[in-house]
């Protein structure tokens, strides 16, 4: 068997072992529909026996009625069972399987995160998830379905007389070569069809989005002119698929035609040694319909499954991945100040280092700032604070401790990083400030608001807390956005706080508001500061600057400020933009 196929199977008894009970009854219903449609022409063929008969028994007659509208009624039921539960199978193994794609995605690094597109994400956890589901609901009821009625059939019709069974057995093997070979050659029909189409569709949207540029260049023309050769080569691709899919039903008719031929020219010519009468003829005739559906069906099904194969493949792979992070740490993160440490840390994201050789300690309580151009690396450092990313080499310390140590969610939940993209989601203020924990009390989160100035907003807001933010209802200044993400930070009551160039996109007015709101949130704390204007510096306890991701200097801001020749005294003097080239 091939690894994909045992891997499909696997994945199969996994999700499907909590439904075992639901999955036994679809079994047993499967078995009776199909059951039903073996014996339904028995009846039909009863009656018609006994229309036919020398001596009329109408209770024979009305026996055979009533059994076949009996029958119906529980043939069309059970086959609206066997939807229902077959579609809610499917559902409830692939949501659980989006529910483990999820999580696992959750868990991987940034390093899987940075190089996969959101796009291409949702496609990996939900539209391999959802193509596997529609697969799951149909193959059962079509495999399984066919496959036993096509056996009852068979059996059936031996049972009635063996020459017909040869000769339907016959016909399967027919049509099953004949059906094969116009699959085998339409399936790369239709593969090239939708190849094109994608590429058509690929050609609009890259026309739609560039549409300044093309319009700014004057390309329109040859856009169009390419539009029309896709699109020309679109069309061809699927009018060939689509005349090879109709010779296909065109086959299957006449597949019909020569069975029913052949079955009234045997009846016809054996008739006296076959004792055949119209009951009989009734019956295999049907039976011949029943054939021949199954047979295409398991065909298709039979394809469908080298498909879901490849998404199987897919998840597979997706799951391989495994996360650079590991989180095995067990000791408890520290309780009050805490002191924050690099020990030559080393670091890149790819090869290149991106930070050499960091080292410095900060004291519980005090705030480090932390200055150097654009691209020097600090928001880097700031993210290998709460492991983001792991060192190269060195060591980050929390009270001497190795950050490897603490389980991730401890010291994730005890760092606050605080940058000026500020993410808030389509829904409540409180959800937002809460990241949809429910257990936080709303007079916590009024205090903080009241606290960072936000209460005089909060007063207008036409639904206190539920106002959902980015709606008619509610949408924010730069200020008041970054203002929630500080509330996000306090809420979380860090040890360590990281601001990011928080304030930079704000005006100095609403910086000088929030400056208040941010010395209430580093007091007590230890802090590193990501500084982009002077001023910030003033308020720090040590100074560390970087640049092309080495430290140029570092030391207590008094020391460096009194230094005359230090980096920091000339940044003071002359402006950041004059130092930091
Ligand atoms: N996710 C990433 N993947 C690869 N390289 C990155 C990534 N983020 C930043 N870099 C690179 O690392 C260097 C430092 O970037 P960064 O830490 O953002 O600097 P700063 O915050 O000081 O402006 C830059 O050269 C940047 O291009
Ligand atoms: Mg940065």
């Amino acid at each position: 068997m091939s690894p994909t196929l045992k891997y499909t199977i696997s994945l199969l008894r996994k999700y499907l072992k909590p439904y075992i009970g639901q999955v036994i009854l679809l079994g047993f219903l499967l078995v009776l529909y199909n059951g039903i449609q073996i014996a339904n022409p028995q009846v039909i063929r009863f009656y018609i026996d006994a229309v036919f008969a020398e001596t009329l028994d109408s209770k024979a007659i009305l026996f055979a009625s009533l059994m076949y509208i009996g029958f119906s009624l529980i043939h069309r039921s059970v086959y609206v069972v066997i939807r229902y539960l077959s579609q809610k199978l499917a559902w409830a193994t692939t949501n659980d399987l989006r529910v483990d794609l999820t999580n696992h995605c959750m868990n991987l690094d940034m390093t899987f995160h940075n190089q996969y597109k959101t796009g291409e994400m949702i496609e990996r956890i939900d539209g391999d998830a959802s193509s596997l589901s529609e697969f799951f609901s149909t193959f059962s009821i079509y495999f399984f379905g066919s496959l036993i009625l096509l056996i009852g059939v068979l059996t059936a019709v031996f049972i009635e007389k063996w020459v017909y069974g040869v000769l339907f057995l016959g016909f399967a093997f027919l049509a099953l070569i004949a059906f094969y070979f116009v699959r085998n050659v339409s399936s790369p029909l239709w593969k090239k069809a939708r190849e094109s189409t994608t590429a058509l569709f690929g050609h609009i949207e890259e026309s739609v989005s560039g549409l300044e540029d093309i319009k700014g260049n004057g390309a329109d023309e040859f856009l169009m002119k390419r539009f029309h050769e896709v699109s020309q080569t679109d069309f061809k691709n699927k009018n060939k698929a689509m005349i090879v899919s109709r010779t296909y039903y065109a086959i299957n008719v006449a597949m019909r035609a020569i069975l029913n031929i052949g079955i009234l020219v045997v009846s016809y010519y054996l008739s006296s040694f076959l004792e055949t009468d119209a009951g009989v003829i009734y019956l295999l005739l049907t039976y011949g319909t029943n054939l021949l559906w199954p047979l295409r069906l398991l065909l298709w099904q039979i394809e469908q499954l080298q498909n879901s194969l490849a998404n199987v493949e897919r998840i597979n792979e997706f799951f391989q991945i495994e996360t650079k992070i590991i989180d095995d740490g067990e000791i408890i993160f520290p309780e009050g100040k805490v002191s924050l440490a690099f020990d030559n840390l080393d670091f890149g994201y790819s090869e290149n280092l991106v930070l050499k050789d960091i080292s410095f300690n900060l004291e519980p309580g005090r705030t480090i700032g932390l200055v150097g151009q654009t691209g020097s690396g600090k928001t880097t450092l700031a993210r290998l604070v709460f492991r983001l990313y792991d060192p190269k080499s060195g060591k980050i310390r929390v009270n001497g401790i190795n950050t490897k140590n603490f389980p991730l969610k401890e010291l994730r939940s005890n760092v606050a990083y605080v940058t000026q993209d500020v993410e808030l989601f389509k829904a409540s203020i409180r959800d937002n400030v809460t990241f949809f924990d429910k257990e936080i009390p709303e007079e916590i989160i009024l205090d903080i608001f009241k606290d960072i100035g936000l209460e005089k907003w909060y007063n207008n807001l036409p639904n206190g807390l539920e106002t959902i933010i980015k709606s008619e209802e509610c949408g924010l200044s730069a200020g008041e956005e970054q203002l929630l993400a500080l509330t996000r930070a306090f809420l979380k009551d860090p040890k360590i706080v990281i601001l990011d160039e928080a304030s930079s996109r704000l005006d100095p007015a609403t910086e000088r508001q929030i400056e208040i709101a941010l010395e209430k949130l580093l007091h007590g704390r230890s802090a590193i500061i990501i500084a982009h204007r002077l001023t910030t510096l003033y308020k720090v306890d040590d100074v560390l600057i970087l640049s092309n991701g080495e430290m140029m200097e570092y030391g207590s801001r008094e020391d460096l400020a009194k230094n005359p020749k230090s980096q920091f005294s000339q940044l003071l003097q002359k402006g950041m933009e004059e130092v930091l080239q």
